[in-house]
């Protein structure tokens, strides 16, 4: 059975930089819009009796990156591939995990489901904002974390008064994995959403006077937990002055503008999802290029993940 890779629009950036890794070139897929706004997929190679890895990032805009997904999985299953893996950088609809009020749909679950249901077998996934996402999928996750890379990226920043800081409760074993690994302290602000733009902050345990503040967290969204996280900080008598680390920056809205105004040294991100061209944030990208294309090549060649996965 023999490789094959192919990217959709969401990551194919990142699809090129991995198979310029693994030596192959990525198979043909064309995604047009019909008049009506329905999309259409078709494979331009064979992928009959492949091993089919569809590397594609459910970010914004996600309903379009979804079903632009479950087109090419479905195209991929209909022209006789033999195993059919997605590859998902970035798992849009995570953060809907349960029914946090009442009359909700649990997105992620259904988000599953449906990736199930397109014909895939196997997902890999780079930390998913609920871990739970292996229960919810009725297919083996792979969930690997970029992590340990993005540990490795901020060490310069840090100093003997810095402050790993978690800006909610949901980032506080993050917080605990950067703190242990790079031997610094941790706080943990006290964060409740307001909506999808606005959250307030009531409190943070940890002493953050005098100290040097780097956020932690698994997205950077509309980047209104960093901002009333940092304010919170600033009035916990912090230092003037911010470093973020997450693994999904996906700037929506107008995030570059709010972390414009707050005095970032550094906002370290990787490539699970496309940047914003031209963003004038001080922001560093750590690449997924190497563990995707190392897992993909162990999947490929059937050999163990030990060591690649996030078992948190
Ligand atoms: C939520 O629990 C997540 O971990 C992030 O803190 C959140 O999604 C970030 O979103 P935003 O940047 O819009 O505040």
């Amino acid at each position: 059975m023999t490789l094959a890779l192919l990217a959709g629009a969401a990551s194919q950036l990142l699809g090129a930089r991995i198979a310029e890794t693994l030596g192959i070139a990525p198979l043909r897929c064309e995604t047009v819009r019909f008049p009506d706004g329905e999309l259409h997929v078709e494979l331009g190679d064979t992928v009959r009796g492949r091993d089919v890895f569809i590397i594609q990032a459910t970010s914004p805009a996600a309903e379009r990156h979804l079903m632009e997904l479950f087109l090419i999985a479905d195209a991929c299953r209909r022209a006789g591939a033999g195993h059919l893996t997605a590859v998902i950088p970035y798992f849009g609809y995570a953060r809907q995990d349960r029914r946090a009020h009442g009359r909700e749909a649990v997105a992620a679950r259904l988000v599953a489901d449906l990736i199930q249901t397109s014909g895939v077998e196997r997902i890999v996934a780079v930390d998913v904002h609920t871990p739970a996402i292996e229960a919810l999928a009725g297919i083996p996750v792979e969930h690997l974390s970029a992590v340990h890379s993005l540990i490795e990226a901020v060490q310069p920043l840090c100093g003997d008064a810095t402050t790993i800081v978690a800006p909610d409760l949901g980032a506080t074993r993050l917080a605990e994995r950067y703190g242990q690994a790079l031997g610094l302290p941790i706080a943990i602000v006290h964060k409740t959403r307001i909506s999808g733009e606005q959250v307030r902050v009531s409190g943070i345990t940890g002493d953050v006077r005098g100290r040097s503040p780097i956020i932690v967290d698994d997205m950077i969204s509309t980047g209104g937990t960093i901002e009333a996280a940092y304010h919170a900080l600033l009035e916990g008598g912090c230092r003037p002055e911010l470093s973020v680390v997450a693994t999904h920056g996906l700037f929506v809205g107008n995030a570059i503008d709010r972390l414009q105004s707050l005095p970032l040294r550094q906002v370290i991100v990787s490539d699970s999802v496309l940047l914003p061209q031209s963003e004038p944030l001080p922001v560093k990208v750590i690449s997924l290029r190497e563990l995707l294309s190392e897992v993909i090549r162990r999947l490929y060649e059937q050999r163990s993940l030990a060591g690649l996965l996030e078992h948190g």
